[in-house]
C-alpha cells in the first residue's frame, strides 16, 4: 500500500473491501485503494479480525499439522518449510507458556495439575525438536525424527484442545479470551523463531521473547544469506 494522502489522520484505518481490494479510510473519505493479493489480504484480515485465544491457538494447531506434512516433502523447498515449521512451533509454544497456561492455572479448578502435565509434554517436545534441528532436513534420519516430533506434538495439541481450551471457554468471559487472543497475536511479532530449552515457563518466555526474537531473526537472515 502506498503513502497516505494529504489529510490522513491518526484515526486512519485500513479496511478490507473484497478479497482483492484494500482501501484506506481517513475518517471522511477513501484516500487510496490498492490491489492486494488474496494471500496478503487474508494475512492482513487474520491480524485485525477479533479472535479469541482459543480460536488463535486452534488455528495455529492446524497450521502446525500442515507444516509437518510440508516439511516432509522432498525437494528444494524442504529447508524453507522446515524453518517455517520451527518458527510456527516456537511462536505457538512461547505464547501458550507465557499467556495461556498461566491463565488456565489460575482459573481452572484442576488448572495446576493440567498445566503441569502440558508443560511436561512441551519440555519433552522441545527436546525432540532440538534434536531434529541438530539433524537438519538434509541428513539421514530426518524423516524418522520429524515423525517422532509430529506424533508428540499432535498428541499434546489434542490434549490441550480437549482438556484445557474447552475448560477455558467455559470458565473465562468472551471479552477476556478475545483480549488474550490479541496478546497472543501480538506476541507473534517478537517471539523466538526456534526452540530454546530454558525458555519454558511464563516468566522466562515473557522476559526472553523480546530479546530472543530479534536475535533469532538476525541469525536466520545471516543463515539465509550464507545459503544463497
Ligand atoms: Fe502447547
Ligand atoms: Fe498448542
Amino acid at each position: 500500500m502506498g503513502m497516505l494522502g494529504k489529510g490522513a489522520t491518526a484515526a486512519t484505518i485500513a479496511t478490507r473491501l473484497s478479497p482483492v481490494r484494500v482501501a484506506v479510510w481517513t475518517g471522511t473519505r477513501v484516500v487510496r485503494t490498492a490491489t492486494a493479493t488474496p494471500r496478503g489480504t487474508w494475512t492482513f484480515w487474520r491480524l485485525v479480525r477479533p479472535e479469541d485465544a482459543v480460536d488463535v491457538l486452534t488455528r495455529q494447531h492446524r497450521e502446525i499439522r500442515r507444516g509437518f506434512v510440508r516439511a516432509a516433502l522432498p525437494g528444494p523447498a524442504r529447508r524453507r518449510q522446515f524453518d517455517r515449521l520451527m518458527r510456527l512451533l516456537a511462536v505457538h509454544e512461547a505464547a501458550e507458556e507465557a499467556h495461556v497456561h498461566p491463565l488456565a492455572r489460575r482459573v481452572l479448578r484442576s488448572g495446576p495439575q493440567l498445566t503441569a502435565l502440558r508443560r511436561q509434554e512441551e519440555k519433552q517436545a522441545k527436546r525432540l525438536l532440538l534434536e531434529l534441528r541438530r539433524t537438519g532436513p538434509d541428513a539421514p534420519g530426518y524423516l524418522r525424527r520429524l515423525n517422532r516430533v509430529r506424533t508428540a506434538v499432535a498428541r499434546h495439541a489434542a490434549r490441550e484442545e480437549r482438556e484445557e481450551f474447552t475448560a477455558l471457554r467455559e470458565a473465562v468471559t468472551g471479552t477476556r479470551l478475545r483480549l488474550l487472543g490479541a496478546e497472543v497475536k501480538l506476541a507473534q511479532w517478537y517471539a523466538p523463531t526456534r526452540p530454546h530449552r530454558w525458555a519454558d515457563n511464563e516468566v522466562t518466555n515473557k522476559i526472553a521473547a523480546p530479546l530472543l526474537g530479534p536475535v533469532d531473526l538476525v541469525r536466520d537472515a545471516v543463515r539465509r544469506a550464507a545459503r544463497a
